[in-house]
């Protein structure tokens, strides 16, 4: 027997359960879906809660401060059942792992975790559980790769979900953001391999796909993101396609023309603006003015009638005055987004924003950010209620978890919806007529069930 065959014989013998704790972007939880499909094949089974596991993971994220603040209190966490399970490995990898620094902070304030890697070395896990119990090191860091790595297992989520990455990395360095530190310079996959991995899960029977990319639609695998949408298309059947997070600065016209020509491309872009003044759009390495934002998602609304546009603002920002943040405001009235997810500044270490003068007051931070939620959640509440009394087709996910007579599943444009219906529906496309929009889900009745 060599040493994978004893270790999975251990591992079966003992009856060994992996339980994984994800923070961070879509990105991190596709990996997280990775990391469990190696593990399953080297034997062991998912745990019902980490108090049930004998290997516990921390995938992490570090694009804000809060997200690595949390992390170190539930790792450090974990100790006691590390001592009272003496089979228990722990592990922590991911963004903040791929930052020396941060990992060997860890590794020293920790010595209870046993393997820590980074985001290029994700494949290499069953070596490094290997060479862990052999004596070896504890930090994989592997240097930063132009090579990809897709031909991991992976367990996928329950429903009839799926992700499928497309391209990896970022080379915008927005002057706030770690990401590109931690994730290296984009590779996309070949449009052939995206292709295959499409059919195959159209033929498992899942009903969406989620194309990911942390700037999805600079992908560039021998064709560009808005011919790879076409060719999906065209060439299978997979009922709906969504896509997250394009960039402003990438979103072509062939790329509008492309969602409005082809139905199953759902009606939501996901599109980041981050500020409403282009002085601080400037500031920030966005590469659009305030003007050209605008322009852009008016123009797609125009284009591809009843698209919901969503998006990312971040407040605070090094030198943002009084008048930049009324920008900001006056553009989220204007464009009246769907819904938007809105952030504090967050100096990053290594960053550019973070050397910059005229950090802005934390208090003032403060008063910003509860300004703009309120705003936008009117926004969002109005916006919803625009639904009431329509029809619209939803795609059951799963049972709420709110109500076990209800299930719940999403429009084209990504809205949450909640009705009365049973397990049966799951995965079946539905029509749905809402009576309540309220802010985060519309409330409905089920109308006929569909295809
Ligand atoms: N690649 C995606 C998402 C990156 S991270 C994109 O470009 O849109 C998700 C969001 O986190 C960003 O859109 C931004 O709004 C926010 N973010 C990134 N760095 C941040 C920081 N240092 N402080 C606060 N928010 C930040
Ligand atoms: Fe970060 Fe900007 Fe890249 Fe998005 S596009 S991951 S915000 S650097
Ligand atoms: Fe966080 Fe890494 Fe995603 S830093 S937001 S998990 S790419």
């Amino acid at each position: 027997m060599n040493e994978m065959e004893k270790l999975k014989a251990e591992v079966k013998k003992k009856g060994l359960k992996y339980h994984i704790i994800t923070y961070g972007c879509q990105m991190n939880a596709h990996e997280s879906e990775k990391i469990a499909g190696i593990l399953e094949n080297i034997g062991y089974t998912p745990a019902n809660s980490k108090e049930d596991a004998d290997f516990i993971l921390f995938n992490t994220c570090c694009v804000r401060e809060n997200a690595e603040q949390k992390t170190f209190g539930n790792v450090g966490r974990i100790k006691k059942l590390k001592q009272l399970n003496q089979d228990m490995l722990v592990a922590v990898c991911g963004c903040m792992m791929q930052q020396e620094k941060a990992a060997k902070k860890l590794m020293e304030t920790f010595p209870f975790v046993d393997i820590i890697f980074g985001t290029h070395n994700l494949h290499e896990l069953p070596g490094m559980i290997l060479s862990y119990k052999s004596g070896g090191e504890r930090f994989y860091s592997a240097p930063e790769t132009q090579e990809l790595h897709d031909d991991v297992p992976q367990k996928r989520a329950e429903g009839p979900l799926a992700s499928v990455n497309i391209m990896y990395g970022c080379n915008n360095f927005c002057s706030y953001c770690i990401v590109p530190y931690v994730r290296g310079r984009e590779r996309s996959r070949s449009a052939e391999d995206v292709m295959r991995e499409v059919s195959g899960l159209t033929a498992q029977g899942y009903r969406e796909v989620m194309l990911l990319g942390q700037n999805v639609n600079s992908y560039d695998g021998g064709i560009n993101f808005a011919r790879l949408l076409k060719r999906i298309c065209g060439e299978t059947d997979i009922p709906r396609i969504r896509f997250m997070t394009s960039h402003p600065k990438d979103l072509s016209d062939e790329l509008i023309e492309v969602i409005a020509a082809y139905p199953q491309i759902c009606r939501h872009i996901h599109l980041p603006v981050q500020s409403g003044s282009s002085r601080v759009l400037r500031k920030m390495n966005r590469k659009y003015t305030r003007e050209a934002y605008i322009a852009l998602a008016e123009k797609i609304r125009e284009r591809i009638p009843g698209i919901a546009i969503t998006t990312d603002i971040i407040v605070g920002f090094p030198g943002e005055t009084d008048v930049d943040f009324g920008d900001t405001l006056s553009l989220v009235k204007r464009l009246r987004f769907d819904s938007a997810f809105t952030f504090v500044y967050s100096p990053r270490s290594g960053t550019q924003a973070a050397e910059m003068p005229d950090q802005v007051d934390e208090a003032l931070r403060t008063e910003r950010i509860m300004e703009l939620v309120a705003l936008q959640n009117k926004i969002t509440e109005e916006r919803n209620r625009e639904y009431e009394g329509k029809t619209t087709q939803v795609l059951v996910e799963g049972i709420s978890t709110r109500n076990p007579g209800h299930v719940c599943g999403r429009t084209s444009t990504s809205k949450m919806v909640n009705f009365e219906g049973g397990a049966d529906l799951i995965g079946h496309f539905v029509d749905v007529k809402i009576t309540r929009g309220k802010k985060t889900t519309l409330f409905g009745t089920l109308v006929e069930e569909g295809m």
